[in-house]
């Protein structure tokens, strides 16, 4: 990976090409900054005039933002909408109703497509099906699916009854799903026997039972089981139902649940520093509006485009850019089941050529690991696909190093495909700084400028703005449509992290650090400023990883820190203390396994640390306090330069030089 220094000296300039400029919906710089002005001379004016032009209202809003209990902002508090009559009844009648909405791809390469019209009768029979079974506005319910159709729908049919959902990633453990469970208090749950990825099939009924088995989700009342490879399941009278049981008879139409434009349509749990994942909690109208207006400003989005965004439902990303952005705007997108490298890794490319796709929008780390997998192998190579059908290329989740972007940009995009590198976050609820396709010249590696609305700064700790040049804290400095809520049952959290004191307590923390260009006023994000890890574009806290360790009954002490990683951004790189021996050689190697395992067990497979690392002590200092900034230098195996006069242990050093 690429450091800050790099990135700092990055001066290649990408123009967006001319023919792309020319048809964009914001098209040219002076458009970007028309917008931007209009924000800035009437900030209600402009987020009012836009949620009354992008949305359906059924109540139309008077209010526009209400202060008064900031920073629990509230936003169009008196209209009343529906998100999913937005994203599908409103498809019906505007010429969209036989278009294709999504074009299911299977591990398999199974291809199903269903139009607007298809996929209204299929959410409406969900939502029916969901309130035969007694679940109401209000209700939470927990979603732990695969990639699929019925995922999407399922999300959908709880936003068109004003049940509010918590998607809850696929790859996490049974605990993790179990905590969800209980901190959101959900009625059902909705998944499947199995999920199919790269030709496996994974659990996931069986991971539903183990949570609930675990105790304390008293709450649920009904297990939905869609049947996706017919695996053998255990069943609970009473309690499981088959999803196709569910939807049998229900009736065609489903009123939409008018709904509060503030009312919650979704929790979505994330790490932060501290503690259990937090339920960031979004509303319903401004959320919608900003995954509209990005739809039609980063993305560009076109009626004859073709959409793919990669992420899974799971993630943020796979909500505002699959389940609920491309529908509201009526666009076609690709869903896709299974992983990049399965048959080979030639797939995502395969795919682009086989369905025409214009827009692609992934990770780093993927298209890190398919740079790998084509200098492996010129069969996959990209030069092998016919890519022509692509206009535009994203980037999310991760900073994108120059290289990376140089490569996506020439081999993926033939040096015609503006790249958007939009940063953003679970609480911002769609992107937040990124070039707009048709205006911004986009430098490698830096995400540009903030879109139109957004007051993106950088602050010292005292939250004083810094001029360019300088590297500082990420913040917002004023509320917008579409940002977190609250933190579902734990406000005081909501304040202190995202909200706190010492900035005056109404700007927002990112939680980022961040670096402006001297000359443009370019962002470049430099990585987390907390106890956050970003691996693979996934979040996690060290706190949340070292608290699984240590609940293990042989370990008495666990640290774990981040290490710069080629391929993943990050890596987690864990120092352990045994309540035993320090184990060496082939015992520690099968120790080091067992707690691989543990993690996975505890949280999920994402969240085992890559290296453990056995002493017989940390290095502390004489007051106790772990020294985490020697142990960062240790994970990269770096020598140690600094200061260690302070160090209780001093000896301990050359102990967790050796990873297992
Ligand atoms: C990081 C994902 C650099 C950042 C949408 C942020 C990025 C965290 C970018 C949020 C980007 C996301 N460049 N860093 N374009 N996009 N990040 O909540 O550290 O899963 O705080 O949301 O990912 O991760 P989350």
């Amino acid at each position: 990976m690429a450091d800050i220094e790099t990135f700092k000296q990055e001066n290649r300039v990408f123009a967006p090409p001319a023919d792309f400029v020319k048809n964009a919906t914001i098209s040219g710089m002076p458009a970007y900054e028309a917008l931007c002005a209009e924000a800035e001379r009437d900030y209600e004016g402009f987020w009012a005039r836009l949620a009354r032009e992008n949305l359906q209202w059924q109540k139309p809003f008077t209010k526009v933002l209400n202060e008064t209990d900031a920073p629990f902002y509230k936003w169009f508090e008196d209209g009343k909408i529906n998100v999913s009559y937005n994203c599908l009844d409103v498809n019906l009648s505007n010429g969209n109703a036989d278009k294709t909405a999504v074009v299911f791809e299977s591990d398999d390469a199974k291809v199903t497509r269903v139009t607007y019209r298809e996929l209204h009768r299929r959410v409406c029979h969900f939502a029916n099906g969901l309130k035969s079974l007694g679940v109401k506005k209000g209700d939470r319910v927990v979603i732990y699916m695969p990639m699929s159709i019925e995922g999407v729908a399922a999300m959908q049919a709880c936003a068109r009854i004003g049940a509010t959902h918590s998607v809850v990633f696929g790859g996490f453990s049974a605990k993790s799903l179990q905590e969800r469970v209980i901190d959101a208090g959900a009625v059902a749950v909705i998944t499947a026997d199995v999920q199919v990825r790269g030709g496996k099939q994974l659990p996931l009924k069986s991971i539903v039972d183990d949570a609930l088995a675990m105790g304390g989700c008293d709450t649920i009342r009904n297990v939905i089981v869609y049947k996706r490879a017919g695996a053998d399941i255990n069943w609970v009278e009473g309690r499981d139902l088959w999803l196709h049981d569910v939807l049998a008879n229900q009736a065609d139409e489903c009123e939409p649940e008018w709904v509060d434009a503030e009312h919650p349509l979704f929790i979505l749990y994330t790490s932060g520093s501290t503690g259990k994942p937090k339920g960031v909690q979004h509303a319903s109208g401004g959320y919608l509006l900003w995954a509209v207006l990005t739809m039609k400003w980063t993305f560009d989005i076109k009626p004859n485009d073709v959409y793919w965004c990669t992420a899974d439902i799971g993630w943020i990303t796979g909500h505002t850019y699959i389940a609920y952005g491309p529908l509201a705007v009526g666009a076609t997108q690709i869903v896709f089941e299974g992983v990049p490298t399965y048959p080979n890794a030639g797939r995502f490319w395969d795919m682009v050529q086989r369905h025409k796709a214009t827009i692609f929008y992934t990770a780093p780390t993927a298209i890190r690991s398919l740079i790998k997998a084509a200098e492996a192998d010129e069969k996959i190579h990209p030069k092998q696909y016919d890519l022509s059908s692509l206009r535009l290329l994203g980037s999310v989740g991760e900073p994108i190093n120059p290289e990376a972007w140089m490569w996506y940009y020439k081999n993926i995009g033939h040096e015609k495909c503006p790249i958007v590198d939009t940063f953003w976050q679970t609480e911002t609820g769609g992107h937040m700084i990124s070039p707009l396709p048709g205006a911004t010249p986009q430098v490698p590696g830096s995400c540009t400028l903030p879109l139109p609305g957004i007051t993106a700064a950088i602050v010292d700790e005292t939250g004083h703005d810094l001029p360019n040049g300088n590297g500082g804290i990420l913040v917002v400095k004023r509320p917008w449509p579409a940002m977190i809520r609250t933190i579902w049952n734990d406000p005081e959290r909501f304040k202190k992290a995202y909200f706190p004191e010492e900035f005056g307590g109404k700007i927002y923390l990112a939680g980022d650090g961040a670096i402006r260009n001297k000359d443009t006023g370019y962002f470049t994000i430099t990585g987390r400023i907390d106890d956050v890890l970003n691996v693979s574009g996934h979040r996690m806290g060290t706190m949340e990883i070292e608290s699984a360790l240590v609940a293990n009954p042989i370990v008495a002490e666990a640290a774990v820190v981040g290490k710069p990683d080629e391929t993943t951004g990050e890596s987690i790189c864990a120092f352990v203390v045994l309540k035993r021996a320090r184990p060496t050689g082939d015992e520690a190697k099968q120790i080091a396994k067992e707690l691989r395992d543990w993690v996975a067990k505890e949280i999920g497979p994402i969240a085992k640390p890559k290296e453990i690392r056995f002493g017989d002590n940390l290095p502390k200092t004489r007051s106790g306090k772990i020294m985490r900034r020697l142990l960062r230098v240790l994970a990269k195996g770096e020598d140690i330069t600094q200061d260690i006069s302070t160090l209780e242990n001093p000896a301990i050093l050359d102990q967790l030089k050796e990873s297992q």
